[in-house]
């Protein structure tokens, strides 16, 4: 059985595409069944729309414990086995981690410990660093302090700015998830 994954994005979905392609390709061990966001407008939905994927959309409430229930149901219609936050740029809450806590993993532009939150590519660079990278991991109630599961280190140039470090991040941060992905689906059917 191949393993169910639903994607959470905010944004415009980079990883999520590599996610999608790979998930395509015959004989692979997982499918992005669905795809939800807390924005109606992220980019990332519009790639969904365009895999022929379906997505959803949980508006973000001021009641945090709503839309956490919100979120956990509407994931859970799809009946996923794993659940990546693919720049998703919310916290979930305990509603969402009672269900999928173990099956939730996150990718983050900085080699955790070091840098988390949502600056992770400006705090490395403000640090000086000269290695920076990208982290998997197994997300808990903390913010990025999960069990990490995977890193790729990236050097950080002397002109480097925010964006363009978090390009060559991204690079690597897409081929490391789609692995981490295959890995764990490979996993869940044994
Ligand atoms: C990634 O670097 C992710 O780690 C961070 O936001 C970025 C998402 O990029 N939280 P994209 O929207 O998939 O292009």
């Amino acid at each position: 059985m191949v393993c169910r994954v639903v994607v959470l994005v905010s944004g415009t979905g980079t990883l999520l595409q590599s996610l999608l392609e790979a998930g395509a390709e015959p004989g692979a061990e997982f499918l992005v069944v669905a795809v939800g966001s807390e924005r109606a407008d992220a980019f990332g939905l519009e790639r969904a729309k365009r895999a022929g994927v379906p997505s959803f959309v949980v508006p973000m409430l001021t009641d945090r414990a709503e839309w956490d229930r919100r979120l956990t149901a509407a994931t859970a219609e799809h009946h996923p086995d794993l659940i990546v936050s693919a720049g998703f740029m919310k916290l979930v809450g305990p509603a969402f981690l009672a269900r999928f806590g173990g099956r939730f993993i996150n990718s983050h532009p900085a080699l955790l410990p070091s840098f988390p939150g949502m600056h992770g590519v400006r705090d490395a660079l403000a640090a000086g660093v000269k290695v920076s990278g990208t982290t998997i991991f197994m997300v808990d109630e903390g913010v990025d302090t999960g069990r990490i599961l995977a890193q790729r280190a990236v050097d950080v140039r002397p002109d480097d700015t925010e964006a363009t470090l978090h390009e060559r991040i991204k690079v690597v941060e897409r081929e490391l998830l789609v692995q981490v992905v295959t890995e764990l689906a490979k996993e869940s059917h044994v």
